[in-house]
């Protein structure tokens, strides 16, 4: 299939409207959509990232009006958090409708739902005139995109269009939280924070993974964001002419590696904050594995604000050799 490129919203909303597939940019990553109630358009979509049929997609929205169009029961707490974070990096998982396939949400009863605030996202949105289900736009198991070109990389011949925009603001996916009880649960941190989610919602609880029982975000068993480098976690850059360097090194974090560390890792980027840091994690993570890097250094940061989504992206990194891809 030949996917074409386009800048127009309207345009890449017509594949939408026959069917298709299309990535598009949103605030925190390219996504890869299709009409949520189009069942063989959302069986392209796992086909297309050879995503695991068992992880439920997000169901991007331009009002609130779709939103009842998706979930049976906005409670209260959930209401509020809409109030407060929509449009915006948020997704919200609720009590699904009949009409929503359970292709959409990989057989749950539930759905997730966001409001992206990126313009280009809501003028394609308010194009399709339908909600769109939309995973990231990665080959399952690699880096959310935060380009199109890095959507191209992984998807080029595989979907019918990419809209492009700009680089993605946030770089990080939305934050995940389940309001189908009466306490919130974080499922997967974002750049909205707990801290922030409890300003509106204070019984808001972060969700302990537990080995015993099923995952409640599917997706949060899979590999996520691996690089095929080696991905290591450092507190102290200076320490990294300690670590027995072997093959090409690279660096990222937000103080400067030891000088004389030996090899020079080949490529270094030192942020000026966190914010930056989580913006340029994903690409940098491309960007390694096209130089045919061995092993990346990832400076620890404090698990405040969006640090806490970051470390979060960066443990699943580093631990994706052991848990194997999906
Ligand atoms: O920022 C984002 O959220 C991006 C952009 C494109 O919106 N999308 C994204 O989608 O990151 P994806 O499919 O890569 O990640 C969705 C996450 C997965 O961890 C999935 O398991 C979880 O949300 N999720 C989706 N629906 C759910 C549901 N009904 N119940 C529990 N978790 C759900
Ligand atoms: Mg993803």
């Amino acid at each position: 299939m030949k996917t074409v490129l386009t800048t127009s919203p309207e345009k890449a909303a017509e594949f939408i409207k026959c069917g298709g597939i299309v990535a598009f940019p949103t605030e925190t990553v390219y996504g890869l959509g299709a009409n949520v109630f189009n069942e063989k358009a959302v069986a392209e979509i796992f086909e297309a990232k050879r995503r695991p049929t068992d992880n439920p997609l997000i169901a991007h929205i331009t009002n609130r009006k779709q939103i009842s169009e998706l979930v049976i029961d906005v409670s209260l707490k959930a209401g509020l958090l809409i109030g407060r974070f929509f449009p915006g990096p948020l997704t919200l998982v609720l009590k699904k409708t009949k009409r929503v396939p359970l292709i959409s949400t990989a057989g749950l009863d539930t759905v997730g739902i966001r409001m992206p605030g990126n313009k280009l996202a809501q003028e394609f949105l308010l194009a399709c005139d339908v909600p769109v289900v939309a995973p990231s736009a990665n080959l399952s198991g690699r880096p959310s995109p935060t380009t199109w070109q890095a959507v191209a990389e992984d998807l080029d011949g595989r979907i019918d269009c990419i809209l492009q925009g700009e680089a993605t603001e946030i770089g990080l996916e939305s934050t995940v939280v389940d309001c189908t009880s009466d306490v919130p649960i974080l499922l997967r941190p974002g750049s909205i924070s707990l801290d922030e989610l409890r300003s509106v919602v204070p019984e808001t609880i972060s969700y302990v993974a537990n080995e015993d029982i099923s995952p409640r975000s599917p997706g949060m068993k899979h590999t996520h964001y691996s690089p095929q480098a080696r991905v290591v976690v450092v507190e102290n850059p200076c320490l990294l002419s300690l670590s027995a360097l072997t093959g090409k090194a690279a660096y990222i974090g937000l103080t400067s590696p030891e000088t004389q560390s030996l090899p020079l890792p080949v490529l270094t980027r030192v942020c000026d904050s966190v914010e930056e840091y989580a913006h340029a994690l994903f690409e940098f993570f491309r960007e390694c594995d096209r130089l045919g890097i061995a092993t990346i250094y990832c400076e620890k940061v404090p698990e405040a604000g969006i640090g806490a989504a970051l470390m979060d992206r960066l443990r699943r990194a580093a631990e994706g050799e052991k848990i194997g891809h999906d």
